[in-house]
C-alpha cells in the first residue's frame, strides 16, 4: 500500500498532473519519468508512442509502483489500449476517460470542446470516451500545435499568446460549447488566457484534476491507498523525478509546472532504461 505511484510523460507537462496528484492523494509516494530526450510526443505516431510507453512502463515497474498513471495527455490518447495487456495485474490509467466524464457530467447542452495535440486529437480517443458515455453529445475537437511550445517559452500572456488562443478557441466558442477539455498537460498553464475567450458559462475541465480524484478512487477500491501519513515538510521528498535528457533544465523549468521547487531529478542513461 506505500509503495509508489509510477507517473509519466513525454516530458515536463506531467508535472501538472502531479501537482493535481500532491494535492488529493498527499500521502501517496510518486515516481516520475519525464521522457525529456524524446519530446515531443504530440506529433508522433501510434507505433511510436507504443512503444515508448512499454519501455517507460517497464523502467517505472524496478521502482515497484502499484498503479501507472500517463499523464501525457498524447500517449493516453494512443497508447493505453495497446499497452494494457502487455502488463496484467498493473492498475494503468490514463487522462482521458475521467475528463470525458466530467465534461459529459458539467455539460448541459452536450456540446463538447476537446483541445489537444496533433496526434491526440486525430487519434478520436477524446470523442470516442465522450460519446461512449454520451451518445447524444456533439464533440468539437481542434489541435492547438502552438500551445506546447508556447508555454515552454515561458508565454503566459501578451499579444502573442492572445493572438493564438484567439485562433484556436474562438471556432469552437462559435460552435457553443459549453465545456472545454484543456486535453495536454501545458493548457491548463493557459487556462486564464482560454477563459477570456470563451462565455462565462463555458466549464474548462482539467484532465489532471479528474485523473486525480478517479486514482483516489481506484486506489481505495483496490485497498491500495497509501496507509501511511506524510507531514508537509516528507511530502516533497516523496517525489523523485527521473529524466531521459538533461536533469537541471528540467528542475529548473519544471517547478513552474508543479508550482514548487522539484526536490530530486536524476538523468537515466540509455543503457539502463533499456535494460529495464
Ligand atoms: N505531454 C504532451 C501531452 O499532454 C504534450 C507535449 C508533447 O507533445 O509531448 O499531450
Amino acid at each position: 500500500m506505500n509503495r509508489p505511484i509510477g507517473v509519466f510523460d513525454s516530458g515536463l507537462g506531467g508535472l501538472t498532473v502531479v501537482k493535481a496528484f500532491l494535492r488529493h492523494l498527499p500521502d501517496e509516494p510518486i515516481v516520475y519519468f519525464g521522457d525529456t530526450a524524446r519530446v515531443p510526443y504530440g506529433t508522433k505516431s501510434k507505433e511510436t508512442i507504443t512503444r515508448f510507453s512499454g519501455e517507460i512502463i517497464r523502467f517505472l515497474k524496478k521502482y515497484d509502483v502499484k498503479m501507472i498513471v500517463i499523464a501525457c495527455h498524447t500517449a493516453s490518447a494512443l497508447a493505453l489500449d495497446s499497452v494494457l495487456p502487455e502488463f496484467p495485474g498493473l492498475p494503468i490509467l490514463g487522462v482521458v476517460d475521467p475528463a470525458a466524464r466530467k465534461a459529459v457530467k458539467m455539460s448541459k447542452t452536450k456540446r463538447i470542446g476537446v483541445i489537444g495535440t496533433r496526434s491526440t486529437i486525430s487519434s478520436g480517443s477524446f470523442d470516442r470516451a465522450i460519446y461512449g458515455l454520451e451518445p447524444d453529445a456533439r464533440v468539437f475537437s481542434k489541435a492547438c500545435p502552438l500551445f506546447v511550445p508556447l508555454v515552454e517559452e515561458g508565454r503566459r500572456s501578451g499579444p502573442i499568446v492572445d493572438a493564438v488562443v484567439r485562433e484556436y478557441i474562438e471556432p469552437l466558442a462559435q460552435e457553443k460549447i459549453d465545456a472545454l477539455i484543456l486535453g495536454c498537460t501545458h493548457y491548463p498553464i493557459l487556462a486564464d488566457r482560454i477563459r477570456e475567450v470563451l462565455p462565462e458559462d463555458v466549464a474548462l475541465i482539467d484532465p489532471a484534476e479528474e485523473s486525480a480524484l478517479s486514482a483516489k478512487f481506484v486506489l481505495k477500491e483496490l485497498g491500495l491507498a497509501a496507509t501511511q501519513s506524510t507531514s508537509e515538510s516528507e511530502r516533497a521528498a516523496q517525489l523523485k523525478c527521473f529524466v531521459s535528457d538533461d536533469a537541471a533544465s528540467f528542475k529548473r523549468l519544471g517547478e513552474v509546472f508543479l508550482g514548487q521547487a522539484i526536490p530530486y531529478v536524476e538523468r537515466v542513461l540509455d543503457e539502463e532504461f533499456q535494460a529495464a
